[in-house]
């Protein structure tokens, strides 16, 4: 199997750059909170959370998985949400979207609790893997339907430590 350089750190550093002055401007004074979904959004959180320059708080999550008795498979619990979501303005932060179907059970999760507003933000989006109606609302790159690694994506728990993006090569 072989990787090759795909998003350097410095095209990852400026595009959060960019995102955490757009979100800074959409929620300043609104001390929104923001959702890391452990293990892969770790780094990109991180550096986006420290990007938003205004007040906010940041919680993390981890998605446990388990068979679901019924055709959907696989059902999703949430572990780890100590704070109190309801009325506040939520920023999910993922490190892929790719199906989609995770986002999806997790914004109908927390809408539950009465938060005011949800939002996505991903660092990385595979549009042509969508299965459900939803698309993230800060994206950091569109890519196509290929492999990656590097920056808190994993391939069997190994890589996320990687400060560039790479993509595994088809031959
Ligand atoms: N790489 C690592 N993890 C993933 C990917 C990927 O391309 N897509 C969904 N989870
Ligand atoms: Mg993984």
């Amino acid at each position: 199997m072989t990787f090759i350089p795909y998003i350097s750190q410095e095209r990852i550093n400026s595009r959060i750059t960019e995102l955490g002055k757009q979100i800074t401007r959409e929620y300043a004074g609104k001390m929104p909170l923001f959702i890391c979904v452990l293990n892969g959004a770790f780094p990109f959180a991180s550096d986006l959370f420290r990007q938003f320059d205004s007040d906010g708080e940041i919680e993390f999550i981890r998605l446990k998985s388990y068979q679901g008795t019924g055709s959907t498979g696989v059902v999703k619990e949430i572990l780890g949400l100590n704070a109190d979501i309801k009325d506040r303005d939520i920023i999910i932060v993922e490190d892929i979207v790719d199906t989609g179907r995770t986002i999806e059970k997790l914004i109908n999760d927390l809408s539950k609790n009465g938060p005011r507003s949800i939002r996505v933000a991903t660092l990385l989006f595979k549009p042509e893997a969508l299965e459900v109606d939803l698309k993230p609302d800060y994206i950091g790159f569109s890519i196509p339907k290929k492999f990656i690694i590097g920056f808190g994506l994993d391939l069997d728990e190994v890589a996320r430590n990687l400060n560039d993006i790479y993509v595994l090569k088809e031959d």
